[in-house]
Parts: C-alpha cells; sequence; structure tokens
C-alpha cells in the first residue's frame, strides 16, 4: 500500500485515486500522523501531497521528520516537494507571483520515474513557493521555462520532488508517472481489486462485529445496498436490514427492494410500511424546510422503534464513502467520522449507543459500484441516481397529497423509462420531474383543459457541489412531454428546467 500524506490540496483525491486505478491500495492520512502508525502501516512508498500553504508560514502543516529515515519511497509534490526542500537543507524562496496553469517539463536526465515518457510533455502548474536550491544530494531532472527545479531525485534514497500536479488531467503522461513511482520505484504489486477487498473487508466485519448484531437502514441506493451485501456475507442473518417506505418513493422502489434483497439475497429485511405515518404529518404543510424536518424525524423515530424490537443489536452500520470521511477531517482538522447530516439515516439512534460499523469507509463511488457489481447487485441497482431522504416530497412543491403523489410517480416513470431507453441514464447524474403547484389551460380534443404543470430536471454534475442542466435533444425531450401529457391524467403541459448550480440548486426544495 501507499500512504499519502494530506497537506491539504484540492487534487488530494484525485492522488489516490490515480494510485488505485494502477490498483495499488492507497490511503489518505493526515500530516498528524505518528510515525508508529505509519510503521504500522507498512506502505511501501509515501506520497507528500501538495497544499495551500507556504513552508514559511508558522501554522504551515508538518509531519514528522523521521519518515525520511524509514528507508521507503518518498514523492513530494508541489507543498509536498517544498517541504521536502526544506526540511532536507535546500532553499524555497517565497514567491511574489503564483505560476499557475500549463507548462513545458524539459526532462534533463533519466531517472525511474520518467520512464517512457517523452523528453518534453505538458504538465500543471499551480505553485507560489519556488525552489532555488536543491538538498545535498539531489540531481535536477526536470525543468519547465518558469521554474528551473521542476522535478527532482534522490537515487540512492529514492526520493522524488515533482513541482506539477501529475494528477490532474493537464498533466497527460501524469498516470505514466505516478505509475512509475508505484512499480519502478516502490516496487509496488497489483493487487487492490474488489475480489481482494471482499475478502479483507468481510475478515474486517467478522472481527469487529464478532457475534454480535447489526442494523442498517436500507434505502435502495448504491451506498446502502452494497454495505446490505458485503455484511450479509460477513455475518449472514445477524444483519437485520430495515427498510422504511415513507410513501414518497418512486413508482416500484418498494417492491424492487424486496424482491433484491428479501426474495433474491434471502436477508434479513424488515420492511416498514409507514405511509401513513407519513403522509398524515405532512398534511397542509407547504415549506420545504418543515417538509424535509418532518419526514427526517419521522423516519427517525420509526427507524429507532424498528430496531428495539431486535434484541441484543450492538452495531449500526452505515454506508459511509471515502470522500465524506476526508472531507470532514479536512474541515474540522481530526479524523473523526462525522456523519453529513445531510444522509437519508445519517447519525442514527443516538440514544442506542451502538457502534458503528462502516465497510466502504476507504472507497470511492466508482469503486462501491464495482463492489455491488462483484456481490452480484442487479444493474438496476448499482447504477441507480441519487434520489433525496425526502423523496418525491421534495419534488412535489406546495401540499403533498395522495393524489398528487400518483401524477408524479406517472410522470417520473415514463421520464425514467425514455433517459433510460434513449442511453441517458448513466451519463446523467440525475434526471427527475417537479410537481408544480400551478394548472395551465390546455386544449386536449375539442375539449378545454385546465390542469397540472410538470418540470423536467436532467443535470450532469460531478459531486452535485455544482451542476449544469443537461443539454438533453429535442427529440428526446419532444417525446418525454408528448407520452407524459398523452398518457398522465391531470398534466396538460410540460417544461424543461434549463438553470445550473448555482445559483439554483438541484432540487427544487
Ligand atoms: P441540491 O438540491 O442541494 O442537491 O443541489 C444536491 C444533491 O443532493 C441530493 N439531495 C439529498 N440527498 N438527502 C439526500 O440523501 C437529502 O435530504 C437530499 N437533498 C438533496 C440531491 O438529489 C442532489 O443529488
Amino acid at each position: 500500500m501507499i500512504l499519502i500524506i494530506d497537506f491539504g490540496s484540492q487534487y488530494n483525491q484525485l492522488i489516490a485515486r490515480r494510485v488505485r486505478e494502477a490498483r495499488v491500495y492507497c490511503r489518505i492520512e493526515p500530516p498528524t500522523i505518528s510515525i508508529d502508525t505509519i510503521k504500522a502501516l507498512a506502505p511501501e512508498g509515501l506520497i507528500l501531497s501538495g497544499g495551500p500553504a507556504s513552508i514559511y508560514e508558522p501554522d504551515s502543516p508538518k509531519v514528522d521528520f523521521a519518515i525520511f529515515q524509514l528507508g521507503l519511497p518518498i514523492l513530494g509534490i508541489c507543498y509536498g516537494m517544498q517541504y521536502m526542500v526544506h526540511v532536507l537543507g535546500g532553499k524555497v524562496r517565497r514567491a511574489e507571483k503564483r505560476e499557475y496553469g500549463h507548462a513545458q517539463l524539459k526532462i534533463r536526465a533519466d531517472s525511474a520515474i520518467f520512464r517512457g515518457i517523452e523528453e518534453t510533455t505538458p504538465c500543471w502548474m499551480s505553485h507560489g513557493d519556488t525552489i532555488i536550491k536543491q538538498p545535498r544530494g539531489f540531481n535536477i531532472i526536470g525543468s519547465t521555462a518558469n521554474t528551473r527545479i521542476s522535478a527532482m531525485e534522490h537515487p540512492q534514497k529514492r526520493f522524488y520532488g515533482l513541482q506539477f500536479h501529475p494528477e490532474v488531467v493537464h498533466t497527460p503522461r501524469g498516470k505514466a508517472i505516478l505509475r512509475n513511482f508505484l512499480f519502478e520505484v516502490c516496487g509496488c504489486k497489483k493487487t487492490w481489486t474488489m475480489k481482494s477487498f471482499v475478502t479483507q473487508a468481510v475478515r474486517e466485519a467478522r472481527e469487529t462485529i464478532a457475534d454480535g448484531k447489526v442494523i442498517l437502514g436500507l434505502s435502495g441506493g448504491v451506498d446502502s445496498s452494497v454495505t446490505a451485501l458485503l455484511l450479509h456475507k460477513a455475518v449472514g442473518r445477524r444483519l437485520t436490514c430495515i427498510f422504511v417506505d415513507n410513501g414518497l418513493l418512486r413508482q416500484n422502489e418498494p417492491e424492487q427492494v424486496k424482491a433484491v434483497f428479501k426474495e433474491h439475497f434471502k436477508m434479513n429485511l424488515r420492511f416498514v410500511s409507514a405511509k401513513q405515518g407519513f403522509l398524515g404529518r405532512l398534511k397542509g404543510v407547504q415549506d420545504p424546510e418543515r417538509k424535509r424536518k418532518i419526514i427526517g424525524r419521522a423516519f427517525i423515530e420509526i427507524f429507532e422503534k424498528e430496531a428495539r424490537k431486535i434484541k441484543g443489536v450492538g452495531f449500526l452500520a452505515q454506508g459511509t464513502l471515502y470522500p465524506d470521511i476526508i472531507e470532514s477531517r479536512s474541515a474540522f482538522g481530526g479524523p473523526s467520522a462525522v456523519i453529513k447530516s445531510h444522509h437519508n439515516v445519517g447519525g442514527l439512534p443516538k440514544k442506542m449507543k451502538l457502534s458503528l460499523v462502516e465497510p466502504l469507509k476507504h472507497l470511492f463511488k466508482d469503486e462501491v459500484r464495482q463492489l455491488g457489481k462483484t456481490l452480484g447487485l442487479p444493474e438496476d441497482l448499482i447504477w441507480r441516481q441519487p434520489f433525496p431522504g425526502p423523496g418525491l416530497a421534495i419534488r412535489i412543491i406546495g401540499d403533498v397529497t395522495r393524489n398528487r403523489l400518483a401524477i408524479l410517480r406517472k410522470v417520473d416513470a415514463i421520464l425514467l423509462e425514455e433517459i433510460k431507453a434513449a442511453g441517458f441514464y448513466k451519463k446523467l447524474w440525475q434526471a427527475f420531474s417537479v410537481l408544480l403547484p400551478l394548472k395551465s389551460v390546455g386544449i386536449m380534443g375539442d375539449q378545454r383543459t385546465y390542469e397540472n404543470i410538470v418540470a423536467v430536471r436532467a443535470v450532469n454534475s460531478t459531486d452535485a457541489m455544482t451542476a449544469d442542466w443537461a443539454r438533453l435533444p429535442q427529440t428526446l425531450l419532444a417525446r418525454i412531454s408528448n407520452r407524459i401529457i398523452n398518457e398522465v391524467r391531470g398534466v396538460n403541459r410540460v417544461v424543461y428546467d434549463i438553470s445550473s448550480k448555482p445559483p439554483s440548486t438541484i432540487e427544487w426544495e
């Protein structure tokens, strides 16, 4: 495995992605990690990441100097390289001006890290400070027009420094450079596969849970579904999945969860039908935040009540992913697993004093999908688009009633069917419909109609932080609109949402 020391760069997760794509396991840890923990992790090499600080700032991040005495290869990137230069006796100059953007790297010496790379290759720079003298024993192996020491190596110690960012797409040969570090320098083996992960995760879960019992809030989303499959493999029926049908789900969702997890995988699934409770509490509520709070609170109540019925539960499983862990850690300075309040089943149930089990906490989303595939999860669930915890309630603007839910469900089913048939489902971040609290006049046959308006929203995004409305083909939009108006009684107008996030959000409420 490779250990990445997190000096705070926005690109850190990309470094980890690149290493894992090369089939080498890696972990990102804060610079406060102790040397004993590093030794216990037994990495084959270290990567010191970039970061926004200048090594001259008094509280710039530092890592134990003993890492340089472990005899392990070390690659410093950007701030990581400057840090290395600074503590090993070289010289870094405070910059007056940042260097940012494309540059041409000229490789100046034969080095393991540049094996197979062309003599001149584009690279991406993003730094303030500059190295003016490398530490003793280091050779300069690459320069750009503005940065004489863009790459350096200490071949005996196997220490490397890169001022540019090999992990970003703007450094086209960056993947190859990182692979050289992993395989030519560190001698890593390509052992990181989903099969090996399953073996290890199952073993760890068995050790943790021992002969105890564990509960999991199953939503049918990919994260909780994969968590369920993995833990079922580890502890069988000592895992109880609780699925709450809040009556705010899309067409066929509750039935599908039952069919997949209870009937196909033979899991211990508690299917709680709570439609009445949710709808009753939402009666007359129009304010989006109040809707969210009511639904969140009702969910916790029902989940706790169900959980209490299972005697001797000691563990609560959650489908927390690696980006959540890294982000919450960077934001709060400590490695505590803060659970996002946004999450559907986050932070449950505090009063029961359960220990958390989070078997996916070192995986990225695409790895979770691969894992789902390895564990036999149906394609439908593997590729399911994100769906908010409060469900259709926040896609029905205004009053949420049984009748309005039925309309939106039909509309949404048609939309998704057409999006899938046109091959867009996997490409889009989300596609959904919103029922507006407005009516408009139309004409059907010879009759005047006065019916509901539905908005269709489809967005592209990589992380939901920003999103752009999808430029769907007009023929597809035409088919969607035709089918909705013809097939769903009560709708006579369809509009397409052409707003991006920011300033709009993805969901309407
Ligand atoms: P917004 O509307 O904030 O949504 O741009 C960003 C992403 O988060 C999803 N979303 C939720 N997911 N519980 C969730 O699990 C929620 O309460 C919730 N609200 C929004 C939304 O679908 C989008 O992908």
